[in-house]
């Protein structure tokens, strides 16, 4: 058998071929970093709860018409998507100051904002990602006007979509970050989705502990970043089959 291959690894997921033109198979891994990959664990299972917690909240966004790369799930680390060329920003949304823009602006963690921030990051590790502004991205030619205009809005969508999802199971969406990326049919381009969508790359506080679910456990050493995910996996009720389930019999055999 021919061995498959590997486009790219990044520091959580590796990116290979796939079995059509226009296609790539994404793995997810079970390594952990933070602080630019200062931090570095390994966390048994995580790889194969956001491989199912992407997939669910990707296959959300297709069913309220928000165009992204997931095709199908294959197993239970890989997925298929659309091969996109990636727009080299981290698009982060915000509903409430914590993180970078808490320390920025010296804002209490939790402060409800406004309204939802979008905000840019130049995608470079060597920098640190950098904070940009729309006039960097269009100066220097990594979007133009209209498509950060497309951007702002998919931003927006997702941030409504999944604040809803989240809401619904006792979990506030305090800020997220996505990439989107060019998909190219025929002659025409469009933007869409990518990477993905899960703890990883989400802040989420439970609505009436605070309790964090997200990876500033793993960040900030506050416990078990499987148990976290797990937590919020349960609740949306995608937990992977044969994995254990808190609170309910195991059955052995
Ligand atoms: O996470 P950190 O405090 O470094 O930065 P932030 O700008 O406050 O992050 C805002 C949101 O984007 C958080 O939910 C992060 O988890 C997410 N993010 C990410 O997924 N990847 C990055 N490289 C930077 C932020």
């Amino acid at each position: 058998m021919a061995r498959r291959k590997k486009i790219y690894e990044g520091k959580a997921k590796t990116m290979y071929e796939g079995p059509e033109p226009g296609t790539l198979v994404q793995y997810f891994k079970d390594d952990a970093t933070a602080f630019n990959a200062e931090k570095k664990d390994v966390i048994e299972g995580k790889g194969v709860l956001n491989n199912r917690l992407s997939e669910f909240f990707m296959q959300g966004l297709t069913q309220i018409g928000v165009p992204n790369h997931f095709i199908k799930r294959l197993n239970m680390r890989e997925q298929l998507i659309r091969a996109v060329e990636i727009i080299p920003l981290e698009v982060i949304v915000r509903n409430y100051a914590a993180g970078t823009l808490a320390k920025r602006l010296g804002l209490e963690e939790g402060t409800v904002l406004p309204r939802p921030i979008v905000e840019f990051s130049y995608k470079n590790d060597d920098l640190g990602d950098p904070l940009v502004t729309e006039e960097y991205i269009i100066a220097f030619g990594w979007a133009s006007q209209q498509d950060l205009d497309d951007i702002i809005a998919l931003a927006l969508r997702v941030n409504d979509f999944l604040s809803g999802v989240m809401y619904g199971v006792g979990i506030k969406l305090v800020d997220f970050k996505i990439e989107v990326g060019r998909h190219y049919e025929g002659d025409f381009q469009r933007l869409i989705v990518a990477d993905e969508i899960s703890p990883d790359s989400c802040r989420l506080w439970d609505i009436e502990t605070g309790q964090k679910l997200d990876k500033d456990v793993f960040r900030r050493d506050l416990g078990s970043l499987a148990d976290a995910y797990t937590e919020v996996a349960n609740r949306l009720g995608v937990l992977p089959q044969n994995s254990p389930q808190p609170g309910k019999p195991q059955l052995i055999n």
